[in-house]
């Protein structure tokens, strides 16, 4: 099994937008019994509640399902338990070294995953109400992403 955890900073808009687009290529290219995905915050404030607003608003759009999805806090059994850690941001990946254990971890960044834009984070759109544009970035992401899994680990 191939685990993928996607990191933001408060697991309300990002990372709940990168998991429910990912699982629902990976239910598409038939992957389900091979990849699992999950995705947690650094920040406490919004634990147990479902994606912002604005995620759910773009991901209905899409017909793609939030269904049963609350936040959680990333935690040091994450660094166990996931092949793949990616950030949204930098400030993610510097909270996530902070954990125990986490100098040693293994990070991504989700804009490495599109060499060619010029943005180098994910815009958090938390602060900018631009959700369709982290739409495009986690569509576009995460069919690379899914094509390196199949590539290196399936
Ligand atoms: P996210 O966005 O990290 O993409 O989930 C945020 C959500 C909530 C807050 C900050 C960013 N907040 O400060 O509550």
């Amino acid at each position: 099994m191939v685990n993928v955890l996607f990191v933001c900073l408060g697991n309300i808009c990002r990372s709940p937008m990168a998991e429910a687009v990912l699982r629902h290529k990976i239910h598409e290219r038939g992957l389900s019994s091979s990849i699992t995905v999950d995705s947690a915050g650094t920040g406490d404030w919004h634990i147990g509640n479902p994606p912002h607003e604005g995620t759910r608003c773009i991901l209905d759009q899409h017909g793609i399902s939030y269904e049963g999805m609350k936040a959680r806090r990333v935690s040091s059994d994450d660094f166990e338990n996931y092949q793949y850690i990616i950030c949204m941001d930098n400030s993610n990946g510097t909270n996530v070294r902070k954990l125990q254990g986490g100098e040693e971890a293994e990070l991504l960044f989700f804009m490495d995953l599109l060499p060619e834009e010029e943005l180098r984070e994910v815009p958090d759109p938390y602060f900018t109400g631009n959700f369709e544009q982290v739409y495009e970035l986690m569509d576009a992401g995460c069919d690379v992403l899914l094509d390196t899994i199949v590539r290196e680990k399936l």
